[in-house]
């Protein structure tokens, strides 16, 4: 089963990935956190990649794309995997469709997270990271996923900021980047859709309201995967 997941920043792709992921038994690429894997480790990628993240710029294509598209080619992924966080403007969309059709592979799912900005943006503002596991859901504006004080809800690790969340300048400068509908994430969530109706609803299109708490957006999300 290969999957795109989309949804604006802070919109909980990569809560819900997590489910996606359980169900079908595949890798979770989250193109966020290989760029900062890369930039903990000091690597040559992740010295490349922080300035663009901390300024809330997309890394550039000649970076990222040939990136994923060496990820997708790898072992663990020969049967699926769900990609969160690529393509995330329209020339990466077509790299991508283009490189799955020179390889005979089908594209079966396209996910999208429906999130108005502001909603989202206070989500990232609130948003702890657990060390033990980035999808361990915690927000301190949250009342439902507020941690247990300094720690994890789920499991009492300590908690962690993105670097990148707390910078208001940059957050809008993600959202507008995920809301353009000429270039950016959305034109390449319309590329798909596009696709699908031309091509007799495959890849299957599914859209999730992102307001409601993390269970009921799962249990959606399941239903309509089911
Ligand atoms: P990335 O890591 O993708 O960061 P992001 O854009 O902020 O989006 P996230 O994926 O972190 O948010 P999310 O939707 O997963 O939300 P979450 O589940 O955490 O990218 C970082 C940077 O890397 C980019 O800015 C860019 O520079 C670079 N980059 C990445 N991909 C690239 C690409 N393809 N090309 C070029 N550059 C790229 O949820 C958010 C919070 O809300 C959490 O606290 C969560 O617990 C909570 N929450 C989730 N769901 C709910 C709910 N239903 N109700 C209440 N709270 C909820």
């Amino acid at each position: 089963m290969n999957i795109l997941f989309f949804g604006p920043n802070g919109s909980g792709k990569g809560t819900q990935g997590a489910i996606v992921k359980e169900k079908f038994n595949i890798p979770h690429i989250e193109t966020g956190v290989i760029f900062r894997d890369n930039i903990s480790k000091g690597t040559t990628l992740g010295k490349e990649a922080k300035g663009y993240i901390d300024r809330g710029e997309l890394v550039p294509d000649s970076i990222t794309i040939p990136m994923i598209l060496d990820r997708i080619k790898q072992k663990d992924c020969k049967e699926g995997w769900l990609l969160d966080g690529f393509p995330r403007n329209l020339t990466q969309a077509e790299a991508l469709d283009k490189a799955l059709k020179q390889e005979n592979i089908n594209l079966d799912i396209v996910i999208e997270i429906v999130l108005d900005r502001q909603i989202a943006k206070n989500r990232i503002m609130g948003r702890r990271l657990c060390v033990n596991d980035n999808n361990h859901p915690n927000n301190i504006y949250i009342d439902a996923i507020k941690p247990n004080g300094d720690k994890c809800r789920v499991c009492g690790g300590e908690l962690k900021t993105r670097s990148d969340d707390q910078d208001e300048g940059a957050i809008d400068k993600r959202h507008n980047i995920y809301y353009d509908d000429k270039t950016g994430t959305v034109a390449a969530i319309n590329f798909f859709k596009n696709l699908s109706a031309g091509s007799g609803g495959v890849p299957k299109i599914i859209e999730l309201d992102g307001k409601p708490g993390v269970k009921e957006v799962a249990a959606d999300l399941l239903g309509k995967l089911a």
